[in-house]
């Protein structure tokens, strides 16, 4: 697998690819051009924030599987065009959060206390006191904009100097403002009006993009103090610079910029503005954190494992993706089974969950049901990422459910496939000791675990049938490792399924599907 780091990132995480036997190139900062020249060469990207990964990109990248972020915020990164793809996004977004709030609060307290312009001025050989009097944090309200990773961290620190934490975030329960001790502001007015000091911590988005514009700075306490170390243009540049003008805003800390990495905004004309350029994360320990985990994301997911961090996948904690592991090896497996033993197009499919795996993000486990379904079909087009996608391009409707009742099981997985006419159904198990159990195909009960090498046979429930099975394995030097039959009823129709050491040669299958009273057989690969 080859892979490009476009941007710069941690050695650490570039030796943690090297050391995993990746191929790869380091090429900071190409031009677009010749970014876009050789793409098509590599199997992933490492970026930060300054590469733009749209739909130009995504033409040129026609074997990408992989972007990694390493960082945040993936605002330069167009999702759809990854997604219809089946390109896998990966960030690192609890890498660099700690990283971000000190620098937020160290642009609050720098801004505050003049403190960058006192030092430039004290270089040049002056000396002068009086044009530096800033203010104190005790007892100042500060307005905190969007409560999440960065926001909360920056307001439990503030309160430690005695500051008054007031958030506006109408996307997060009151649970959470009361988690971190901070009064909770129904709209951005009522925030901006009673705020000494306003930080904004929201992604950049249609919203959010100059949401402290002129209309804010209207309503302003004169003299109040704005930090940005989101997004360039959260707060609006040319309104602030005007703030900055009127004497409304006493000063500002600024870490992102609209135009970044090009310095060109209004705002670096103010003595009163402290500038830093996207600093937030540049920390050894943030960037060490950041380089390794990329690293490992990428490689997991070029591997086609489900990853933590996927931002165009349901979200998983490291801890949920490690207990739901045997659900989604389970999954695949169930969906696996339907093309390999039904040759008919698909309407609709079911999935219904039932016992202890409704505590689980079961968007997750459908993802690799639908993986499994489109596998035999489609190989590596399909993926975690499109599987969603894949199913509604081809007009199947997917329905999830959950009950509690799994019988005498702990869990239960039921997969219902409709075609035009048929309907087929396969259930599966984890049991208590992580083990997957298939438990029913097509009504026909069993207690399987699902193996590489699998067949299903239909045969009538006769005498001989599944001797002759047996015997004429044998004579394909197939070896069967394990075997269960199921009947509906005695003397009725039967099912077998058998667990074989290798794959099944197509004289061998031919052989199997002539023996009399043998109605169907499906060699089954996982
Ligand atoms: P997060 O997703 O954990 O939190 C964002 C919060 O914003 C969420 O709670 C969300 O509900 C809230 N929000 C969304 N829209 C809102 C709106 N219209 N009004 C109010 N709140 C809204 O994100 P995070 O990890 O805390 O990152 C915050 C920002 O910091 C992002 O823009 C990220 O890209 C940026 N960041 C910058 C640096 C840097 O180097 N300067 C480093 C890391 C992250
Ligand atoms: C992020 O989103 O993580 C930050 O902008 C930092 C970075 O890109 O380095």
């Amino acid at each position: 697998m080859k892979i490009l780091v476009a941007e710069k990132i941690a050695q650490k995480g570039i030796d943690t690819l090297v050391e995993a036997g990746m191929n790869v190139d380091v090429k900071l900062s190409l031009p677009r051009e010749e970014l876009l020249d050789i793409i098509k060469n590599y199997d992933a990207i490492v970026v930060r924030s300054v590469t733009k990964i749209d739909e130009e990109f995504y033409e040129h990248a026609t074997n990408l599987k992989v972007v990694g972020r390493a960082g945040n915020g993936v605002d330069n990164i167009q999702m759809d065009g990854a997604t219809k793809r089946g390109v896998i996004v990966v960030n690192t977004p609890d890498a660099n959060t700690v990283s971000a709030a000190e620098h937020s609060i160290g642009l609050l307290l720098a801004s505050g206390r003049n403190i960058p312009q006192a030092n430039a001025l004290l270089k040049n050989r002056e000396w002068d006191r009086s044009k530096f009097t800033g203010v104190e944090l005790l007892g100042k309200t500060v307005g905190v904009v969007g409560l999440g990773r960065i926001g909360s961290l920056v307001a439990t620190r503030l309160q430690s100097f005695g500051m008054k934490v007031i958030a506006y975030d109408p996307y997060i329960t009151d649970e959470r403002f009361k988690r971190f001790g901070v009064e909770k502001r129904d709209t951005l007015e009522e925030l901006v009006k009673e705020s000494d000091f306003i930080t904004v911590h929201t992604p950049k988005t249609d919203e959010t993009f100059g949401m402290i514009g002129e209309k804010e700075f209207e309503m302003a306490k004169k003299g109040v103090r704005v930090v940005n170390c989101a997004r360039g243009g959260i707060i609006d540049e040319d309104a602030l610079a005007k703030a900055l003008e009127k004497g409304i805003v006493a000063s500002a800390g600024i870490d992102v910029l609209v135009g970044e990495p090009n310095p060109d905004s209004p705002l670096v004309d103010f003595e009163n503005v402290i500038l830093t350029p996207h600093l937030g994360a540049d920390t050894y320990e943030a960037q060490d954190n950041v380089g390794v985990t990329v690293a490992k994301e990428v490689m997991n997911a070029l591997k086609g494992e489900m990853v933590p961090n996927a931002v165009n996948l349901p979200a998983l904690k490291h801890h949920d993706l490690e207990n739901i592991k045997p659900y989604l090896f389970l999954g695949e497996t169930l969906g696996k089974f339907y093309h390999q033993v039904r040759k008919d197009s698909i309407n609709k499919v079911e999935i219904h969950y039932s016992g202890n795996v409704t505590n689980y993000e079961t968007s997750v486990i459908t993802l690799s049901v639908l993986k499994g379904l489109f596998e035999p079909i489609l190989r590596e087009q399909v993926n975690y990422v499109n599987a969603s996608v894949t199913a509604q391009n081809r007009g199947i409707e997917v329905v999830e459910s959950k009950g509690q009742d799994a019988g005498n099981l702990l869990n239960l997985i039921k997969v219902v496939v409709h075609s035009k006419e048929k309907v087929f159904t396969i259930s599966g198990t984890v049991s208590g000791k992580g083990q997957e159990r298939i438990v029913e195909i097509n009504d026909y009960e069993l207690d399987f675990t699902p193996t590489q090498y699998m067949i299903v046979v239909k045969n009538n429930d006769r005498p001989g049938v599944i001797g002759q099975v047996g015997t004429l394995l044998g004579v394909h030097k197939t070896n069967i490792a394990t075997m269960q039959v199921s009947r509906n009823s005695k003397g009725g129709r039967a099912l077998m399924l058998l667990s074989v050491d290798t794959d099944v040669t197509k004289e061998a299958q031919q052989v199997i599907n002539n023996i009399d009273g043998v109605e169907k057989v499906a060699f089954v690969k996982i």
